[in-house]
């Protein structure tokens, strides 16, 4: 058994001081990152060049010592190795055609393995590389939320293009969940097979739904992926973000069999050490302290060590890092975390 403090606390250790990672640590917010992105041409073109998916997959590691390296990539990767069109603009973020009821039973997964070989490659090499106390962290985006970008075409406030398809085209609907939660199955347990010693699951959108469809589009199909790896891998802990999940998180723990839950920063505290009695938490620091640095960040660490370090806990945002965030207060962030008496 691996004793990296992220694993220790993945099983369910209460560490002091614990774990620390940031989601979206590798990008725009760092110099290095943008040098490498300007050379990269496409933002895809990194995402499958594996020299430098792991440069800058190691620059925040190297830059700040986190205790979790998370592969770099991005979630479409799947949609695309599906046989959609994608592409990321400058300002607009990620663009595809968006998908049809026709569409959805002409999806090819014979190439996607190949069309994912670079990244696989990536976590090879990583797991080489990186220092012994870092864990290597693969991920994929679960199915709901590459629904919603898939079927809308670009992101969107509410997803309300996918809410309208899923009331209208329930049968294709259904179908394009169960063919991307199987296929981001198999993904994930070929990145584990390439080094990766835990996994996420990012349900970015998971708070625009009602009750039921929460329980159909989120639960069901997270479930279903982590039955499939875990039958192949019965040990790899399994982080599920379902971002906006609030009151639907214990259900969720539980129906989805997630090892560990990732917090937003709207979850209050006193819900979030509940959730911790049943197992490991991550987060839940809002991004956007981070960005303001000085009291309104050390009040938020303060608040999510006071709240959930006596726990197995994973420090980390409630959401991404945002390009605006100076390095100093990234800084300042981690001597926090690491420096409190426990
Ligand atoms: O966390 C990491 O450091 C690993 C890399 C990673 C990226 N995207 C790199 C990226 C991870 C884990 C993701 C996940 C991802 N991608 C999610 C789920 C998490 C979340 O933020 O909600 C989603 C919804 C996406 C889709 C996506 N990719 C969007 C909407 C955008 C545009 C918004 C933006 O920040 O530009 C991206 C682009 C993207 N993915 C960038 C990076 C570093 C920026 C693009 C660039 O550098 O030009």
């Amino acid at each position: 058994m691996s004793d990296k403090a992220m694993m220790r606390a993945l099983r369910g250790e209460t560490l002091s001081p614990p774990p620390i990672w940031m989601m979206r640590q590798a990008g725009r917010y760092l110099p290095e990152y943008r040098a490498v992105r300007a050379k990269a041409g496409s933002f895809l073109d990194l995402c499958y060049n594996p020299d430098l998916a792991v440069e800058v997959t190691l620059q925040p590691i190297r830059r700040f010592g986190f205790d979790a390296a998370i592969l770099f990539s991005d979630i479409l990767v799947i949609p695309h190795a599906l046989g959609r069109d994608l592409r990321f603009e400058e300002g607009r973020g990620p663009v595809m055609t968006p998908i049809s009821a026709g569409d959805i039973a002409h999806l090819d997964g014979s190439h996607v393995h190949d069309h994912l070989a670079p990244v696989y490659e990536t976590l090879r090499r990583l797991r080489k590389e990186l220092p012994g106390e870092t864990t290597l962290l693969g991920f994929c985006g679960a199915p709901w939320t590459l629904a919603t970008y898939m079927i809308a075409g670009h992101g969107t406030p509410d997803q309300a293009p996918a809410r309208l398809f899923a009331y209208r085209e329930p049968d294709a609907f259904e179908a394009l969940l169960a063919c991307l939660a199987d296929v981001s199955a198999q993904y994930l347990i070929r990145q584990i097979e390439a080094g990766a010693e835990a996994v996420q699951i990012f349900d970015s959108w998971s708070g625009v739904l009602d009750e039921a469809c929460f329980e159909r589009f989120c639960v069901r199909p997270v479930a279903r992926m982590v039955e499939a790896v875990r039958s192949v891998y019965p040990d790899v802990p399994i982080i599920g973000f379902p971002k906006g999940a609030n009151s639907m998180l214990e259900a969720y723990r539980q129906r989805t069999g997630v090892t560990a839950l990732g917090l937003d920063w709207t979850v209050p505290m006193s819900q979030a050490a509940k959730l911790q009695q049943e197992g490991p938490v991550q987060g839940n620091l809002d991004p956007l302290r981070l960005v303001a640095g000085g009291k309104a960040l050390d009040e938020g660490v303060d608040t999510v060590l006071r709240g959930l370090a006596d726990g197995p806990l994973i420090f980390n945002l409630g959401h991404g890092v945002t390009p605006d965030t100076p390095i100093g207060h990234v800084e300042a962030m981690i001597a926090r975390v690491r420096n409190r008496q426990g």
